[in-house]
């Protein structure tokens, strides 16, 4: 069931637009905010609101990589896969981070503080290997760059 303040925020939107479903990707990211991801019972309320079907509006969620159905840890990963950092070194960057977190790309660690997630292109191709976590991109990576990211975190080095 959406809270007070997420369908508030969903009925805002809704008066941005001529067409309810318009407002989709908004609202998904409005459910996302306020608990992380977007379970079953906010995407039946929220299909509800705009005048879709679940499988509609499920459909939108699954499309968009940064919309997530499934539980996320509290801080995103987002390693770039693409082929600029594929060649300025995204294996040793992505296995370095594995072995940290002690989780594979699509996992979260077991303390639910991270999720690793390879993505498409971040925008930062020149300074490859990138990644983002939550708003801050970070580029040029290299196993140390990566700890001292981590530690930021407050995730304790080896
Ligand atoms: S290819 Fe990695 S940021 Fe563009």
């Amino acid at each position: 069931m959406l809270s007070d303040q997420e369908k508030q925020g969903i009925e805002a939107e809704l008066e941005n637009y001529e067409h309810k479903r318009a407002a989709c990707v908004e609202a998904l990211k409005i459910i996302q905010r306020s608990r992380g991801w977007v379970q079953d019972d906010g995407l039946h309320d929220a299909a509800l609101a705009l005048g879709m079907t679940e499988e509609e509006l499920d459909g939108v969620a699954t499309f968009y990589n940064l919309i997530f159905r499934r539980p996320v840890g509290r801080h995103v990963i987002l390693i770039c896969n693409t082929i600029s950092c594929w060649i300025m070194g995204y294996n040793p960057v992505r296995e370095h981070l594995s072995r940290r977190l002690e989780i594979e790309p699509g996992e979260t660690s077991a303390d639910g503080r991270f999720t690793l997630l390879p993505v498409p292109c971040l925008g930062a191709c020149d300074h490859g290997p990138a990644m983002m976590i939550g708003n801050e991109l970070y580029g040029d990576l290299t196993p140390g760059r990566i700890d001292a990211i981590l530690e930021k975190y407050g995730w304790e080095s080896d």
